[in-house]
């Protein structure tokens, strides 16, 4: 049986492995702490036992600069579905960059990109910005101001982005969450207004009676809703069947928008994101993440009358960066040259080895969890019950969940960080011999906590 002391031991003598394969990575470290805050540059590089200081990636690989070779399953928080340095990226960009980063003024290739987006996600106009948190912001300005009202609606246990409408009740402890019924508004960072955190409504996942009472609540009041069609800051959650269209109707029905956040679902989950498997066409989509085959981009598709409204300067939709040739160029080359359908066949084959072999162990080593894929993405969740919503994914163990993380990075294969919270990332450049890496770092994983 795995007490918790066990699993605390276990935790603790693969940390010092992981610290001991990285003395660069340390002095890194220690000399970054004198200039970048934190020494870092964002707060969610900071993971234990220290930050993994990378010096370069090839293909499926990222490589420290202690000389370490992984197989890259973090994928850059989900960015790099194209894998490292692919070649059409690198052809397109570096032509790019020799013609020109930044004029502000639009170039041809932003035509190309918008029109293939509408394609394959079904939204006739689409703008550009340059990350998810800015195209989230300008989904729920664009809710706001075409409606004319404030409130909007998010699930608890959503995150998108750092501004200050969605920062809310993001990843709440169970003690502040307040009734499942009537969650509170939890506020997930200082610096954020308790007057804006009262417009944000909070709804659980998976369950349309909990959005009804908020619109029914709150008459004419309620811009909209944004979700993240598969939820991917908690694991993996599923949508149950009926839920997305169900949304729709119902936010229709009072006068209200739906937006998809798809800026971890978009291209990852199949070339049109969920709403292109689920048929449930939002008001709204906002992509990013792996749209730039690595180079920063974020787009905003939306309907006629919404698109309409900005184009008429009802909404303010603006950016220096917005659209940028170089952005604009490397999601051409992503778009047409990349995450072509016969990638997506591939990821599937990889996608079912990885599932297939996991679940495998899983039952080998009779482990409480299971396997939840979606396309590129997956997650091993260790919970005895499917999760279907936040206040279920606060029963899945986290430090399992760490330690699973630290076998893999010893062994090899670089996933997120952050316990139970993130997701694989498969490329268009991993191959099988990657995969059963992973899978036999899970197996070693599986037996240390078994023994
Ligand atoms: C679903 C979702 N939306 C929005 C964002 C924000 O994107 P960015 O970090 O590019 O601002 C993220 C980032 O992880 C995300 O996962």
């Amino acid at each position: 049986m795995l007490t918790q002391t066990k699993l605390a031991d276990i935790i603790a003598e693969q940390e010092a492995i992981f610290v001991k394969r990285q003395p660069k990575s340390a002095a890194l470290a220690d000399r970054a702490t004198g200039v970048l805050a934190g020494g870092v540059t964002s707060n969610w590089q900071i993971a234990q036992p220290q930050p993994v200081w990378l010096s370069h990636g090839a293909g499926s690989k990222v490589y420290d600069v202690d000389g370490n070779e992984y197989v890259d399953l973090h994928g850059g928080y989900g960015a790099a579905l194209a894998g490292h340095a692919h070649p059409a990226i690198v052809r397109t960009v570096r032509a790019q960059v020799e013609r020109g980063t930044h004029f502000a003024q639009p170039t041809e290739n932003a035509i190309v990109v918008a029109g293939e987006l509408a394609r394959r996600w079904g939204l006739p106009r689409w703008r550009f910005a340059n990350s998810g948190t800015e195209a989230t912001m300008d989904a729920v300005h664009l809710m706001r101001s075409y409606t004319g009202r404030d409130l909007i609606i998010k699930v608890e246990g959503g995150y998108h982005g750092h501004h200050d409408s969605v920062q809310v009740s993001v990843m709440p402890d169970a003690a502040d969450a307040g009734p499942r019924d009537n969650p509170s508004q939890v506020p997930s960072s200082t610096g954020i207004p308790r007057a804006i955190t009262s417009l944000t409504l909070i709804a659980q996942f998976n369950d349309l009676a909990s959005v009804a009472r908020l619109l029914d609540a709150h008459p004419g009041q309620v811009a909209g809703m944004i979700v993240e069609p598969v939820m991917m800051n908690a694991g993996i959650i599923p949508p149950v069947p009926g839920y997305l269209a169900g949304l729709k109707e119902l936010l229709h029905s009072h006068g209200a928008l739906l937006t998809f956040d798809e800026v971890k679902t978009g291209l990852t989950v199949g070339p049109g994101g969920v709403t292109g498997q689920s048929g449930v066409i939002p008001d709204l989509v906002c992509l990013a993440k792996s749209l730039g085959g690595g180079v920063a981009v974020a787009a905003i598709g939306g309907t006629l009358p919404l698109m309409d409204h900005v184009a008429s300067g009802g909404y303010e939709m603006v950016g220096t960066f917005n659209g940028n040739p170089l952005a604009m160029a490397a999601a051409r080359a992503m778009l047409t040259e990349v995450a072509t359908e016969r990638a997506y066949q591939r990821i599937e084959a990889l996608r079912q080895r990885a599932a297939d072999g996991i679940g495998a162990a899983i039952n080998d080593f009779s482990l409480n969890g299971s396997v939840v894929t979606a396309g590129a993405k997956g997650c091993v969740v260790f919970s005895s019950e499917p999760v279907r919503d936040y206040r279920g994914f606060l029963t899945v163990d986290n430090s399992l969940s760490n330690a699973h993380w630290l076998f893999q990075h010893n062994g090899g294969v670089f996933l997120p960080p952050w316990g139970k919270i993130e997701q694989w990332l498969i490329s268009v450049q991993h191959d099988e011999s990657d995969i059963d890496l992973l899978i036999a770092n899970f197996r070693i994983f599986a037996a240390a906590i078994r023994g």
